[in-house]
């Protein structure tokens, strides 16, 4: 694997890469867990070359969230990345990313507005305007996301399209499914912060979940249904939840009732002082 920081010596490395066929970029910020190993095998499927990009990207970070603390291992990373045969690690330093005097943002409205969007204002500008730079950066054929982070893949998604970021840019993004442990917890960079018992706790979240989809399924009052999730999440040791609600899963438009599109039910709850979220398909339609 090859593992670069400058952007010509990049563009440079991309230019080999893409003579051989098309080539996926998976947007990571390191801390690298399977999840995020199932995206690379996913990309591997996908293209002929992987090129992978480890930024802690300081714009998405809210004023009091962990940027400092969020963990930083890039050796450790660098050795799974191999053992993956990825050919390109792009981990760029700050000002290649932000040079001095950047002035840009990108703000999707509507979809980034709600759910993490409302407790993390500038959150998905922050999100939205790294994955623009990595993509004019990188200019893949592809690029693979977590489902896990729903609503960022959605902000992508509707990026993508209002921007025209296709072909010579990004001609697809792809969702990848969540990987979840034996207990259905999903895998998280967050995960390591909690303690063994509140690791167990946190089972609850997506057990609550399955729950409440299959009374929606069954046809249960929506608002009913929600307010039984939240106080299950209470009830089985979590501190608060954030918001748990039935969205359109493309505009995440809050749902009333299922309906002829696509839904998705999405949770953000706090434990022991992590923040977990999650989201699951609910219906047919899903
Ligand atoms: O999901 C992440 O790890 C980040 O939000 C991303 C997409 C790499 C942008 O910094």
């Amino acid at each position: 694997m090859h593992t670069v920081n400058r952007l010509a010596a990049l563009r440079e490395a991309v230019d080999t890469l893409r003579g051989k066929g098309p080539v996926a970029l998976v947007p990571t910020m390191g801390a690298l867990h399977e999840g995020h190993l199932t995206l690379v095998r996913e990309a591997r499927a996908r293209a002929a070359s992987v090129v992978v990009s480890i930024f802690v990207n300081p714009t998405q970070f809210g004023p009091n969230e962990d940027l400092d603390a969020y963990p930083r291992q890039l050796e450790a990373d660098s050795r799974l990345l191999e053992g993956e045969g990825v050919e390109l690690l792009w981990a760029p330093p700050v000002e290649e990313v932000y040079p001095e005097g950047f002035a840009t943002t990108i703000s999707v409205s509507g979809v980034s507005e709600g759910l993490c969007g409302a407790t993390r204002p500038g959150h998905f500008d922050g999100v939205a305007t790294v994955v623009a730079k990595l993509f004019n950066q990188v200019r893949p054929d592809l690029a693979l996301f977590g489902e896990k982070d729903w609503q960022q893949l959605a902000v992508i998604r509707r990026m993508t399209r209002d921007l025209d970021l296709t072909r010579p840019h990004v001609a697809a993004i792809h969702g990848v499914p969540t990987v979840r442990e034996a207990d259905g917890l999903a895998l998280s960079s967050r995960n390591r912060y909690l303690s063994p018992d509140d690791r167990q706790r946190a089972a609850a979240l997506p057990r609550a979940m399955r729950e409440a989809i299959a009374r929606i399924e069954s046809g249960d009052q929506v608002s009913a249904v929600l307010l039984a999730l939240k106080q299950a999440l209470t009830g089985s040791g979590f501190a608060s939840v954030d918001y748990a609600e039935l969205a359109d899963a493309e505009t995440l438009e809050p749902l009333g009732q299922l309906g002829d599109s696509a839904a998705r039910l999405l949770v953000a709850a706090r434990i022991g002082g992590t923040r977990l979220i999650d989201n699951m398909a609910v219906g047919a339609r899903a």
